[in-house]
């Protein structure tokens, strides 16, 4: 629980009564936990594993919002604000999290004013990278896009070798499309061209990322 970055300031008695009142899950890839407009009864906390967050569009699109990993959260904003989902959460991997009820939730956030800025501090830092999607869908042309969200997967989850970075895929090619903001066919054409300039090679479930030739 330490490695969750909300319980960080907590002492160990403290993380031990969170441990006894939340719920342990573990759910194979896949699975659906909810979906956007379902009514809000559960915090989550990712232990280990991933999640993608993400909204459809009247026509069945999806669009990826967030990805969330080990140690981050999510589940927060329908229990607060008492709407429905915001959006759909997906697991991309094997995962397990924590589950606290509402009322668990509030008064962790009535007794711990740390967790309440955490969690203050997560919503300021969504807002401003969804500012800076809108930005990036805005101002940058679609390769830029590819390039940053490639590169954004590997800061997050990225082995690094020298100036090689190779990063497990989790997502499926759609799925990487939606978080850059591109159609798949301008997808595929980018990944071709940064394969022919050896920044970088696809591999059956990774990618590996050539820093010096994207330097260059
Ligand atoms: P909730 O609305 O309860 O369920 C969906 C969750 O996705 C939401 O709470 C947030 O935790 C998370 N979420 C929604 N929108 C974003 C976003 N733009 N960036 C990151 N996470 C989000």
């Amino acid at each position: 629980l330490r490695k969750v970055s909300l319980f960080q300031h907590l002492k160990d008695d403290q993380l031990e009564s969170i441990l006894r009142i939340s719920r342990r899950r573990t759910f194979p890839a896949g699975t659906t936990l909810f979906r956007e407009k379902d009514t809000g009864l559960t915090f989550y906390v990712i232990l280990e594993g991933s999640i993608k967050l993400f909204t459809k569009s009247g026509n069945g699109e999806e669009k990826v919002l967030s990805l969330v990993a080990g140690g981050e959260s999510f589940g927060e904003l329908s229990l607060l604000d008492g709407r429905p989902r915001s959006a759909s959460a997906q697991t991309l991997e094997k995962t397990i999290v924590l589950e606290l009820s509402t009322e668990q939730f509030m008064s962790l956030l009535e007794n711990h004013f740390d967790i309440t800025r955490a969690i203050l501090v997560e919503l300021c830092s969504r807002l401003r990278a969804t500012n800076e999607h809108v930005n990036d869908l805005t101002f940058l042309d679609e390769r830029t896009r590819v390039v940053k969200s490639l590169i954004q997967l590997a800061s997050r989850s990225g082995k690094r070798d020298g100036n090689l970075i190779t990063v497990r895929m989790t997502l499926n090619y759609d799925e990487l499309a939606q978080m850059a903001g591109v159609a798949k066919a301008s997808l595929s054409e980018v990944i071709r061209e940064l394969e022919a300039r050896g920044i970088l090679q696809f591999g059956s479930n990774e990618y590996t990322l050539n820093l010096q030739m994207l330097r260059g």
